[in-house]
C-alpha cells in the first residue's frame, strides 16, 4: 500500500530538477503522475523513469504561462485518469539582474510563468476539486520571494506574489476540502546551478526536498493547510509573517514619538534564517 494509491497528481515543470524528484517519488507511493514541462523530451523522460519503476504516467506538453496551457494540462489528466486530487504548482525559471538592467522581458517573462502560471494551471483544477470532495494544492515560493535575494527583483516579486495567492486560495480552498501549501524550496538544480557555492551542492539534492511535499499531499498531514515551508537539502522549517509589539495610537502619534520609542514596536532586523 503507497500513501498515494489512487490519486492522480499534477506536477508542472516536472521535467526535470525538483519537479522529476517529486513525480518520483510520488509515483512510488502510488500517485499516477501528470509530467507537465514545455520541455516535451525532458516530461517524456520522466514518464518514461516512473514507467519503468512500475508507475503510471502521462506527459502533458504545455506552457502554465497562459490559460490555453493550464486548461490543456488539466484536460491530460481528466482524460488519462479521470480525476485530479494533488496540484504542484512547480514550472519555474530565472532571468536574474540587478534592477537597472532589468528589461521589461524579464520582468514579463518570470512573472507571467511563475505567478500567471499558478493561477493558469490552478483554475480548473480548484474547479475540479471543489465539485469533486476536495483535494490538495501545492504552490512554490522561495527564500528570495519570502527574503529578498541581490539581482531577483522580478523573481522575487514573482515568488513572493505565489505566496500572497497561496493564503487567499487556501481560504477559499477551506471551504470546499482543499487544502493548499506553499513551499520554499532551495535545491542544486539546472535552476540554481550559478546561485548556489559548490559546497552545499552535494548535498541539497532535490530528492532531499521531496519528502517534504509527500509529507504535504498526503494523509500525513491530516487536515493541515495555510502554512508554509522552507525546505532545503540540509533542513525544513516553517514560515510564517509575524508582527512587532504594537505601539497604540489613540489620535495623536507623531513621526517624533515614533521614533523615540523605536525599541518598544521595531523587530530586529535578523529576519529568516534561510542557510544551511
Ligand atoms: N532550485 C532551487 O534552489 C529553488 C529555490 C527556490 C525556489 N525554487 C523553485 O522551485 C521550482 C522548481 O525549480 P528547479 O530548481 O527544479 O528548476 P529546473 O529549472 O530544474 O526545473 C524547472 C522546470 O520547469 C520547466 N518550465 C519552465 N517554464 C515552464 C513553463 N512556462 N511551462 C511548463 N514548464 C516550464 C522547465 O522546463 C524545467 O523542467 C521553481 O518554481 C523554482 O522557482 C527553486
Amino acid at each position: 500500500m503507497g500513501l498515494l494509491d489512487n490519486k492522480v497528481a499534477i506536477i508542472t515543470g516536472a521535467g526535470g530538477g525538483l519537479g522529476r524528484a517529486y513525480a518520483l517519488l510520488l509515483a512510488k507511493e502510488g500517485a499516477r503522475i501528470v509530467v507537465n514541462d514545455f520541455n516535451a523530451d525532458n516530461a517524456n523522460k520522466v514518464v518514461g523513469e516512473i514507467e519503468a519503476a512500475g508507475g503510471k504516467a502521462v506527459a502533458a506538453v504545455a506552457d502554465v504561462g497562459s490559460v490555453a496551457g493550464g486548461e490543456a494540462i488539466f484536460a491530460t489528466a481528466q482524460k488519462t485518469f479521470g480525476r485530479a486530487d494533488i496540484l504542484i504548482n512547480n514550472a519555474g525559471i530565472l532571468r536574474d539582474k540587478s534592477f537597472i538592467g532589468l528589461t521589461e522581458e524579464m520582468w514579463d517573462s518570470v512573472v507571467n510563468v511563475h505567478l500567471k502560471g499558478a493561477f493558469c494551471a490552478t483554475q480548473p483544477v480548484f474547479k475540479w476539486m471543489k465539485e469533486n470532495g476536495g483535494g490538495v494544492i501545492v504552490n512554490t515560493t522561495s527564500a528570495s520571494g519570502l527574503g529578498g535575494n541581490f539581482g531577483q527583483t522580478n523573481y522575487g516579486a514573482a515568488k513572493c506574489g505565489i505566496w500572497g495567492f497561496s493564503n487567499s486560495l487556501a481560504l477559499e480552498g477551506k471551504k470546499y476540502g482543499i487544502r493548499v501549501w506553499t513551499i520554499a524550496p532551495a535545491a542544486a538544480t539546472a535552476l540554481s546551478a550559478g546561485v548556489l557555492p559548490p559546497e552545499i551542492v552535494a548535498a541539497w539534492t532535490p530528492e532531499r526536498v521531496a519528502p517534504v511535499i509527500l509529507y504535504m499531499v498526503s494523509s500525513l498531514s491530516g487536515d493541515k493547510t495555510n502554512r508554509t515551508i522552507f525546505a532545503s537539502g540540509t533542513k525544513m522549517m516553517e514560515v510564517k509573517m509575524v508582527g512587532g509589539p504594537a505601539l497604540r495610537n489613540t489620535g495623536n502619534l507623531t513621526a517624533q514619538a515614533i521614533a523615540a520609542a523605536e525599541k518598544d514596536w521595531m523587530l530586529d532586523s535578523k529576519g529568516l534564517d534561510f542557510n544551511p
